[in-house]
């Protein structure tokens, strides 16, 4: 027995190394015919180890301090102007993870597009999706929080803006804006309570959620392009899928291709343009925040600007602002939803209708002329074009148990295909 094999040997007896490797890797059956829209989970688990690694780096040099350092600077604006100048490599783990930061939302919207188009969300997969959404949610408090730290000018009035708009709620809404600054105005406590989020409190929460989301992931087994259940089609003597391929080695493989072609073009951004033209990082934050200066066009980062452009499209109520922001939170929320809204009879697209192409292509052209439409200042015609499209983004899921039970499938094949 080769020393190697006695250690493990020996571990396995302490510590279940070798049947965890086997339940989740070596002897986990995934479908054979997984295509590029699966590239995106893993990706995901790259993006988040490597906001994790670089952010630690950052915490190392970056003070969370509002006050004024002796040149009238805010200490929090000119550490982050240290990381970039004068620590070694500063520059780049700085880089990397604000560029990590649109890079996690461009590949968890691609992650999520598949779940519509193979219908991923539906039986039995539904609280993988929930454990999805939840990561979402805590995903986008993540990045709201991290861009405050910075303390430019957009980083204080980006925050200004969106915490202004819980003050809308009635009754209570003054009182929840207060508890979330920490002060009648944003300062020294918004901008420390953010830091411990941002640093601790919601990276824990999220690692919590990957775990809870890839657990649940491997309990049912993951769907495919076809959208039939692989589990139906056993080996009567292995009892082992016969469309399913070990995860490893096959599709660590796979994966390891995505990662290649993924780092190339996320160093060519960090490398070559990592403010990508003011949509990774906007002009304005190079500015420090100055409460007495309100920049001329406030807009959030792009990956919030579609939930921000409904908010914009639904008119005040009484003066208040009440109506858009509730709009904002259904449009997220609706998500949540999905598995139950949906009615069709098979899960992937490759077997819907045209009637829920036709829908899902709407969507998609909603969802990304908002994002367009919400980076952009607010114009007559811009309202009418965000009217339109936030009218079809809810029409999508409202009307989804009507047109998923009307439309015309095709039958599934028994086995999948490719
Ligand atoms: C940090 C963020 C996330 C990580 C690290 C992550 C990780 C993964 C991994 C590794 C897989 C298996 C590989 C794959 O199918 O691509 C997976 C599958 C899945 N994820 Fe995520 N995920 C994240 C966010 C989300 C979100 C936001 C949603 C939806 C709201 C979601 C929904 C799903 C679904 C439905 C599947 C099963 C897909 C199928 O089998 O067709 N995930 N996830």
């Amino acid at each position: 027995m080769s020393s190697l094999t006695k250690l493990v040997g020996w571990i396995d007896a302490r510590f279940p190394l070798t049947s965890n490797w086997k339940a989740h890797l070596s002897e986990y059956y995934a479908p054979k015919n997984f295509n590029f829209w699966y590239f995106f989970g893993s990706l995901a688990l790259l993006v988040l180890v490597m906001q994790i690694i670089t952010g630690i780096f950052l915490t190392m040099n970056y003070m969370p301090d509002a006050s004024l350092n002796n040149s009238g600077v805010p200490v929090a604006f000119a550490s982050v102007e240290y990381i970039m100048r004068d620590v070694p490599w500063g520059w780049l783990i700085r880089y990397m993870h604000s560029t990590g930061a649109s890079a996690f939302f461009i590949v968890v919207y691609l992650h999520m597009m598949r779940g519509l188009m193979y219908g991923s969300y539906r039986k039995p997969r539904e609280l993988l999706w929930i454990f999805g959404m939840l990561i979402y949610l805590a995903l986008m408090a993540e990045a709201f929080m991290g861009y405050l730290l910075p303390w430019g000018q957009m980083s204080f009035w980006g925050a200004q803006v969106i915490i202004n708009l819980f003050t809308a709620i009635p009754f209570v809404g003054p009182d929840i804006s207060l508890w979330i600054r920490g002060d009648y105005v944003i300062g020294e406590a918004t901008l420390n309570r953010f830091f411990a989020f941002h640093v601790i409190a919601v990276p824990l929460v999220l690692l919590g959620l990957v775990v809870a989301h890839v657990l649940a992931l491997h309990e049912v087994g993951s769907n495919n392009p076809d959208g039939i259940e692989i589990k139906k089609n056993k080996d009567p003597v292995t009892h082992i899928p016969l469309d399913g391929i070990p995860f490893h080695p096959y599709y660590t493989v796979k994966d390891i291709v995505g990662v290649v072609v993924f780092l190339m073009v996320f160093s060519a951004i960090v490398f070559f343009a990592p403010d990508v033209g003011g949509y990774f990082l906007e002009a304005n934050n190079f500015i420090p925040a100055d409460p007495f200066k309100t920049p001329p066009h406030i807009a959030p980062v792009w990956y919030f600007t579609p939930f921000y452009a409904i908010l914009r499209a639904v008119p005040p109520m009484f003066g208040s602002q009440f109506p858009g922001v509730v709009a904002m939170g259904v449009a997220v929320m609706i998500l949540f939803f999905l598995p139950w809204l949906d009615r069709g009879n098979v899960k992937s697209i490759r077997y819907r209708g045209t009637v829920y192409k036709v829908w899902l292509g709407l969507f998609v052209i909603s969802f990304i002329g908002l994002g367009v439409l919400g980076v952009l200042p607010v114009t007559p015609l811009y309202t009418i074009y965000s009217r339109i499209f936030s009218v079809i983004y809810f029409a999508f899921f409202f009307l989804m148990p009507w047109y998923t039970k009307i439309d015309k499938t095709k039958p599934e094949p028994a086995r999948v295909t490719g």
